[in-house]
């Protein structure tokens, strides 16, 4: 039953309830009251996600948001509320169709919107927004082990990828030396540039499509998050073009999930099952990794496990 905790969590999100209850504490009624509820209603959806830690009743009949509830608002660096909303609409709706990805290894997108989510995407522009904003709400998470690292002696980051430019500007925004290219399809590009952050003097935004060709002359080329939407043929496609893109002292940098080898519950199980149902893309474990790059020229020199993330540090093999 976890579609009941993600659902109710959507729920109280689209009515704002994290936003209507800032930092007070109110009693349920005069909370259903401000967001247009039903009191009864609203308590048991609430009472359900105290137990899940995103709110808390004292006294009883009582609400105020935990620090992880707040996460939901809108105004917080980092706000998970379109992750939220992205979890229901296309994605529920291609989840409801998972047993076709069961049963035949391919995405049950395909089947219930009849064509490729970026295609899909591409033909929908408060969708693909809708997409790009919750996919900046996410880099918080990604952003930590990125831009903590040594950039000296690097001068050009090319952003594969790199949707509406979040990770980027917050990159460069953090190591003023650094420039920085963004890299992604042309309909998102062009939404990029009106809302890009940080410093526009130091940015250049490229349209195109990463299985042709990619933007040359970065000394550090991210891929965050890309890999894992595409199956081992995709993914070495888009590997190979940016090994043509790279000299051999540039370096890749992947920001993705690996996945442990062993039985233990780990949130990349659940977004490999995620990548299947809505693109046919896997998440993989360090030995897949190992493989997945040998065979798109590249070699893995190092792998920092330290946030949600892993970072994956590659060299280009040559030749
Ligand atoms: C899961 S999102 C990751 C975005 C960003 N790197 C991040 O970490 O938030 C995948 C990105 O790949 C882009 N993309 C998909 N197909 C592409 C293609 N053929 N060429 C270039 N970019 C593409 C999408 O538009 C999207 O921004």
């Amino acid at each position: 039953m976890g579609f009941v905790v993600s659902q109710a969590i959507i729920s109280v999100t689209r009515l704002r309830v994290v936003e209507h209850l800032g930092e007070e504490a109110l009693e349920v009624r005069e909370l259903a009251r401000r967001v247009g509820a039903d009191p009864d209603a609203l308590h048991r959806f609430l009472r359900l996600l105290v137990a899940e830690g995103l709110f808390v009743e004292q006294p009883p009949g009582v609400f105020a948001t935990t620090p992880l509830g707040a996460l939901l608002h809108e105004d917080v660096p980092g706000s998970l509320r379109h992750f939220a909303a992205l979890m229901d609409n296309e994605a529920y709706q291609a989840w409801s169709a998972a047993l076709h990805s069961l049963r035949t290894g391919e995405p049950a997108f395909d089947v219930v919107f009849g064509k490729p989510m970026f295609d899909w995407l591409g033909e929908r522009p408060d969708a693909s927004s809708a997409f790009n904003a919750a996919q900046a709400g996410l880099v918080t998470l990604r952003l930590l082990p990125l831009v903590e690292r040594d950039w000296s002696g690097v001068g050009t980051v090319v952003d594969v990828g790199g949707g509406n430019g979040r990770l980027l500007g917050a990159l460069l925004s953090r190591h003023e030396h650094l420039r920085g290219v963004l890299f992604d399809l042309p309909h998102v590009v062009r939404e990029a540039e009106r809302s890009v952050g940080g410093p526009r003097d130091r940015l250049r935004v490229v349209g195109g499509d990463f299985f042709s060709a990619v933007p040359s002359g970065g000394d550090v080329y991210v891929l965050a998050q890309i890999l894992h939407d595409w199956d081992d043929d995709r993914a070495v496609r888009i590997l190979r073009r940016c090994a043509e893109a790279m000299t051999p002292d540039s370096r890749l940098l992947i920001l993705e999930q690996v996945v442990p080898e062993g039985p233990q519950p780990h949130p990349a199980k659940m977004l490999d099952l995620h990548m299947l149902v809505l693109l046919g893309g896997r998440e993989r474990t360090e030995s897949e990794w190992g493989r997945l790059l040998e065979r798109g020229g590249f070699r893995v020199a190092a792998i920092d496990r330290s946030a949600r993330s892993s970072l994956i540090e590659a060299r280009p093999t040559g030749g």
